[in-house]
């Protein structure tokens, strides 16, 4: 792929420039591998540190990476956006795609109704100087974190959570800083820590959230963030327990350099418990999004945290977009008190879940452990990515490769249940056995 780009330059400026333009135009794919410093620097006619320091300037921006031996590439999903004509291709006719990482669009609440509501109840429009975060709304969101245990005097609104993370991080971090991440994790998140120029530490996970002595060789490490999924993790499906809180709240006790940071984004749709971490330390966020219960398009969070933590991040949003649009806050709210709207995420929730653990089953009869505690994804470990991709996409499923969720732990794939039916699941689970050699590795915690 690479081996076909021109690139240009005679500056770490112009050459960086032109590498972006490769990915925007789609010449240099995701993944692409570049040339190596020298053999660039001697095309170029330029220094090897010129080429050097546009490399370290396009990895500091989370644009290309560095894996070691196997040279620089562009990142999976670069933060550069590629033309559509770049963008990949669709999955064949007819194939099923399990790779999204949606919720099925058929189980989430129909927002109609309470718009026409809304539009008949507009009221003046909303100018500068009144908007915010609605009295009403922080109310509601206060109750329902409190009844969950999140302590909720301090809250804010961001355009989903990981907007809220991004804000996050920017208000407390600086390029070059460590993060601890999960490992597996959100392929959005570990973009977003690439992006912002920080390092991400991988914490192994297992079936009841991050390992306690994960989160210690982190901190260790000079962690000086933590981002833990409540509930639904991303890719494993993980959610903390009760004992796994209880042993990560004494680790992080009283903390004074750690940014503690919970993503609740499964909410109202998790079939478990919440065990929060809010409040342990000194500077902590617990941020809880609508995208999964009542639709992706809502792009609003709430954040809870500590006074300061929450001051930077209102502050922050003041000065750059501003606030989340009333609109959006009043069509949250309305969803929030329809008991219908209750009911529909509840029966969402419970499809979700015999389609993830029907799953699990099916896999099971085949001898394969496959991890999917809560939410609407499974972790299937497999010996080689690559291999069982391709085999499922030829029997017409496509999966995640795991490669997009990890950074130090072992292979394997992730499958997307929301818009599985009962009756695809045992094709499915043949589908993924044929494609996975039988001596699978049992866990996905390293
Ligand atoms: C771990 C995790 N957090 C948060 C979200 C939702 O983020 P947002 O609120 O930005 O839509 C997702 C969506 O897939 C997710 O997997």
């Amino acid at each position: 792929m690479s081996a076909r780009y021109q690139f240009t330059g005679a500056t770490a400026a112009t050459i960086s420039a032109s590498i972006e333009s490769g990915i925007r135009t789609g010449a240099l794919a995701p993944d692409a591998v570049l040339p190596s410093v020298r053999a660039l620097a001697a095309d170029l006619a330029v220094s090897p540190a010129t080429v050097a320091r546009a490399y370290q300037e396009l990895r500091q921006r989370g644009v290309l990476t560095t894996a070691g031996r196997h040279g620089t590439r562009v990142r999976p999903r670069p933060p550069v956006a590629a033309r559509r004509s770049a963008l990949r291709p669709a999955p064949l006719p007819g194939a099923r795609d399990l790779s999204r990482g949606e919720p099925d669009p058929r189980l989430l609440p129909p927002i109609g109704p309470h718009l026409a509501a809304l539009a008949a109840d507009a009221g003046p429009p909303v100018g500068y100087s009144q908007a915010g975060v609605l009295p009403e709304l922080a109310e509601v969101a206060r109750a329902r974190l409190r009844a969950d245990g999140v302590p909720a005097e301090d809250l804010t609104l961001t355009g989903g959570a990981l907007d809220g993370i991004e804000r996050l991080l920017g208000a407390h971090l600086r390029p070059g800083d460590a993060v601890a991440v999960e490992d597996p994790g959100w392929a959005n998140l570990l973009d977003l820590v690439a992006a912002l120029g920080l390092r991400p530490i991988g914490v192994p996970v297992d079936d009841e959230g991050p390992l306690t002595a994960g989160v210690a060789a982190a901190l260790s490490a000079g962690a000086r963030a933590l981002v833990v999924t409540s509930r639904a993790q991303n890719p494993t499906g993980a959610a903390v327990s009760a004992a796994r809180a209880k042993e990560l709240r004494a680790l992080l006790a009283g903390r004074r350099d750690l940014l503690l940071i919970e993503d609740d984004h499964a909410a109202e749709l998790a079939r478990v418990p919440l065990h929060p971490l809010a409040g342990t330390t000194a500077s902590w966020a617990f941020v809880r999004s609508v995208s999964k219960p009542f639709g992706p398009d809502l792009r609003l969070a709430v954040l809870a945290g500590d006074e300061t933590t929450v001051a930077r991040v209102t502050g922050r949003t003041r000065v750059g977009a501003g606030w989340v649009s009333t609109v959006l806050q009043r069509l949250v709210l309305a969803l929030w008190r329809d008991p219908a709207v209750d009911d529909l995420v509840g029966r969402a929730a419970q499809s979700y879940e015999l389609r993830r653990t029907g799953l699990v089953a099916a896999l099971a009869e085949h001898g394969l452990t496959a991890h999917g505690r809560s939410g609407i994804n499974v972790w299937l470990p497999v010996p080689d990515e690559t291999s069982v991709v391709t085999a499922l996409r030829d029997a017409g499923w496509v999966v995640a490769p795991g490669a997009l969720y990890r950074i130090a732990a072992p292979p394997a794939v992730r499958v997307t249940v929301s818009s599985l039916a009962v009756e695809d699941l045992t094709p499915l689970a043949a589908a993924l056995a044929r494609a996975t050699r039988p001596d699978l590795p049992s866990g996905f915690a390293t």
